[in-house]
């Protein structure tokens, strides 16, 4: 193709991109010369990678009862850094980190960890957080109960009914959540919305009716703790 016709295309996709509310997603890796990134490009691979934020991205909207992009965060762009870091994976704004000493150390199958860990890190990307006051154990809870309901919930977490608090966060919290949208199909997805302004725990009784305290009492008795 010929110069101009190639920038015609491009600013072509451009404007679809832009008048479709599109969002972007971007892979790389920047420690394929290390053994957890070698990993990762033989397991995983970037463009599996990108496929799985796409994925994720559009479950989470689903999930969230965001039908169009106006009710979601505005964000055009999610780019996943696979890096030599410690830890598992952090978000911050629209970048997702994944560590390839995680990645290499992982043993099972490392592929389907990285896909859950990914709907995890996307759901921060995607998620209200109260204007910064939700409690952080509430943020964790709801990122894993997308990963649960996404079906990656890994075998180690908690059983339905464990757990001391309801926001330990992670899979106790995730659990409980799920025990809440039983009670009510779409309360995950009020409780995100109700979030966009701030945050209160008196959330839970405006949705369901009752404290976040008595649901958690009765989530405990329903399993005999
Ligand atoms: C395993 O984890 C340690 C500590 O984070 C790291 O130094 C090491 O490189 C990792 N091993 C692999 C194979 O990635
Ligand atoms: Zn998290």
């Amino acid at each position: 193709m010929n110069k101009l016709h190639v920038a015609t295309v491009a600013s072509l996709l451009a404007l679809a991109a832009a008048t479709a509310g599109a969002v972007t997603f971007d892979a790389t890796n920047t420690a394929s010369n290390t053994p957890g990134g070698q990993r990762f490009d033989q397991a995983v691979g970037v463009n599996y990678a990108k496929q799985v934020l796409s994925d994720a991205s559009t479950f989470i909207w689903n999930t969230f009862n965001q039908r169009s992009p106006a009710d979601r965060k505005p964000v055009d762009a999610i780019t996943l850094v696979v890096e030599d870091i410690g830890g598992v994976a952090f978000t911050s704004a629209n970048r997702i980190h994944l560590s390839t000493q995680y990645v290499g150390n992982y043993s099972g199958d490392v592929k389907t960890e990285v896909t859950g860990v990914l709907y995890h890190e996307t759901t921060h990307v995607w998620q209200w957080d109260g204007q910064g006051k939700a409690n952080g154990g509430l943020i964790e809870g709801i990122a894993d109960y997308v990963r649960l309901k996404a079906g990656y919930a890994p075998s180690h977490w908690v059983k339905p009914g464990q757990g001391d608090r309801w926001d330990q966060g992670y899979d106790v919290t995730a659990r409980f959540l799920d025990y809440c949208d039983s009670l009510k199909p779409g309360f995950v997805a009020l409780l995100n919305a109700k979030m966009k302004g701030g945050y209160t725990d008196d959330f839970f009784a405006q949705i369901l009716g009752k404290t976040v305290q008595q649901l958690w009492k009765d989530y405990k008795a329903k399993y005999g703790g």
